[in-house]
C-alpha cells in the first residue's frame, strides 16, 4: 500500500515534469481541469478524513452531552476488576463472561504501552458473572474463572473472547508478552467454581494483532486483526494507519484441523478493524474503528465475505454484540484522542507512583453505545463525558432485561436495568 503510494507520487512526478515542459502549449483551462479531477478523485477519501479528524478536537471533547436510553443503573465490582474489554452472554446460563486485564496499564499491544520491566505487569484473567438471580439464588455474582493447564498464566492478557456453546469452547485472544496468540479452552458452566481447561494454542504469521473474534463453529473462525503494522515494531507507522484509516487490518478466517495443523485465510481488508459479530447466520458486522463505520458482510458459503453495507457512526466504534431482538449494539470511544492521553498519562502516573497507584485509576475519558438495527437505524443507548469511562463492549440480554457495559481502562461494569 505505502510502495503502491510511492508509485503513484513517482508518477506524479513524472506527469508535472511533462506538463511543464509542455506548459507555452498547454492551456491553463485544461490544467485546472486536470488539477479539479485529481481533487474529485481523491475527494470522499480527504473528506471523510477530515470530518473523522474534526471530532478529534479538543472543542469536540467539551461538547460530547450526557444521554441515557435507560434509568436504573449501577457500576458493580469497582473494588475486584479493572479494565476489561470484553463480555459475552451466555443466557441460558444467566451469565456473562469478562475478558479483564489490569496489566493492561502497562501492556497494551493495541495503543503501545509497554513496561520494560515485565515483572511489574499484572497477568489479566477472565470472570463469570452470574447476574440472573432467580437461576443461580444464594449464589449470583462474580467468579473468577481458574485456569488448568495453561501455559504461561503470567503473561496472559486477554482481550477479544467468544464461547461456543455447543461444545462449550472458550476461544480468547491472548496479548502474551511474547506475542499475540489465539487460547482455546474447555469450559463448563455448570460447576459451581468455573474452570476453563486449555486445549490449545493458535499462533501464525497471519494472526499478528488479534483483536476480536466469532466462532462459526467448534474448528472455524472469524479474527480480525486491527493493524498490519504492530505497534510494538513500527509505532509511527501504526499510528498513521490508524489515523490515516489505511485499509491495513481486516478479518481473516480460521481453520483448525483435527490433525493439530491450523490454516488462515485472509478475507476482507478494513482499516482499524475490530468487533465482529453476527448479525444473522448470513451476515457478518466488523467495526473499523478508524474509519468510524460498521461494515455488513454477506457471508459466502465458501466463508468469503462480500461487502453489503456500511452504516457511519459519530465515535470511533469498538466492540459489537447482537441481541435476541437482532438489535445491533456498537459501542465505542467519542474521542480517540483523549483516550490515547489518558492511556499514556496514566502509564506515566504508575512509572512515578508506585508507592500509591489508586490515583492513577481515576482519570476518565468519553463512552458511547449506540443501537443499529436495520428498520430504525442508529440511536444512542448511552453516551457521557466520563461518567463510566472508556467503554468498549456493551452486551444486553432483552429476555432478562439488563444490559452491561466494559470500560477498556475503568473499575467494575456498568450494568443497566430496562
Ligand atoms: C522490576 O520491578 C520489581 C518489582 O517492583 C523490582 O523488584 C525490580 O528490582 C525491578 N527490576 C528492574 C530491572 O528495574
Ligand atoms: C467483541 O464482541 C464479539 C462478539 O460479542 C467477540 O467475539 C469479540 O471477541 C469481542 N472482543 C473484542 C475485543 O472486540
Ligand atoms: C448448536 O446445536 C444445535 C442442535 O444441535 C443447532 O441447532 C445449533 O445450530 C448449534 N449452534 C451453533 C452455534 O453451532
Ligand atoms: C441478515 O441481515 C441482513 C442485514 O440487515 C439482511 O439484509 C438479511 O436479509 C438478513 N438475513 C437473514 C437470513 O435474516
Amino acid at each position: 500500500m505505502l510502495d503502491r503510494g510511492e508509485d503513484s507520487r513517482q508518477s506524479q512526478r513524472i506527469a508535472s515534469k511533462n506538463m511543464d515542459n509542455q506548459k507555452s502549449r498547454l492551456p491553463g483551462l485544461i490544467r485546472s481541469v486536470l488539477i479539479a479531477i485529481a481533487i474529485a478523485v481523491s475527494y470522499p477519501y480527504l473528506a471523510g478524513r477530515i470530518s473523522a479528524l474534526s471530532t478529534l478536537t479538543s472543542s469536540a471533547l467539551n461538547k460530547i452531552s450526557e444521554e441515557r436510553s435507560f434509568s436504573k443503573y449501577e457500576v458493580l465490582f469497582q473494588d475486584q476488576i479493572r479494565n476489561c474489554e470484553d463480555a459475552i452472554l451466555v443466557e441460558g446460563h444467566g451469565a456473562a463472561i469478562l475478558s479483564c486485564d489490569a496489566g493492561r496499564d502497562r501492556w497494551n499491544t493495541v495503543m503501545g504501552t509497554f513496561y520494560q520491566n515485565r515483572t511489574t505487569i499484572t497477568p489479566g484473567r477472565l470472570w463469570l458473572y452470574r447476574y440472573d438471580e432467580q437461576m443461580h439464588s444464594g449464589s449470583s455474582g462474580l467468579y473468577p474463572i481458574k485456569f488448568e493447564a495453561l501455559p504461561d498464566e503470567s503473561k496472559f492478557h486477554p482481550l477479544g473472547i467468544e464461547y461456543h456453546e455447543n461444545s462449550s469452547t472458550l476461544f480468547v485472544i491472548n496479548h502474551h508478552l511474547d506475542g499475540s496468540r489465539i487460547e482455546v479452552f474447555d469450559l463448563n458452566l455448570k460447576s459451581h467454581d468455573p474452570i476453563a481447561r486449555h486445549k490449545r494454542t493458535l499462533i501464525h504469521p497471519q494472526l499478528t494483532t488479534p483483536n476480536s473474534l466469532r466462532a462459526l463453529n467448534e474448528h472455524e473462525l472469524f479474527v480480525s486483526n486491527d493493524h498490519y503494522f504492530q505497534v510494538r515494531m513500527n509505532p509511527l507507522l501504526a499510528k498513521a494507519e490508524t489515523y490515516g484509516a489505511l485499509p491495513l487490518g481486516g478479518v481473516v478466517h480460521v481453520h483448525m484441523h483435527n490433525d493439530g495443523s491450523t490454516s488462515v485465510r485472509p478475507l476482507a481488508r478494513v482499516p482499524f478493524a475490530n468487533g465482529v459479530e453476527f448479525l444473522n447466520a448470513s451476515t457478518l458486522a466488523v467495526a473499523s474503528t478508524s474509519a468510524r463505520d460498521v461494515r455488513l458482510y454477506n457471508i459466502k458459503s465458501d466463508r468469503s465475505l462480500e461487502l453489503v453495507e456500511t452504516i457511519s457512526v459519530p465515535m470511533m466504534p469498538d466492540n459489537l454484540s447482537v441481541d435476541k431482538k437482532g438489535g445491533l449494539l456498537i459501542t465505542g470511544h467519542p474521542h480517540l484522542p483523549a483516550l490515547a492521553r489518558m492511556i499514556s498519562n496514566r502509564a506515566r502516573c504508575l512509572d512515578q507512583n508506585l508507592a500509591d497507584e489508586r490515583a492513577c485509576y481515576d482519570m476518565s475519558v468519553p463512552s458511547c453505545v449506540m443501537e443499529w438495527t436495520g428498520e430504525s437505524g442508529i440511536k444512542t443507548v448511552y453516551r457521557t463525558a466520563g461518567e463510566f469511562s472508556s467503554s468498549s463492549t456493551a452486551v444486553r440480554d432483552v429476555g432478562y432485561g439488563i444490559g452491561l457495559i466494559t470500560g477498556l481502562y475503568e473499575k467494575g461494569i456498568l450494568v443497566w436495568k430496562e
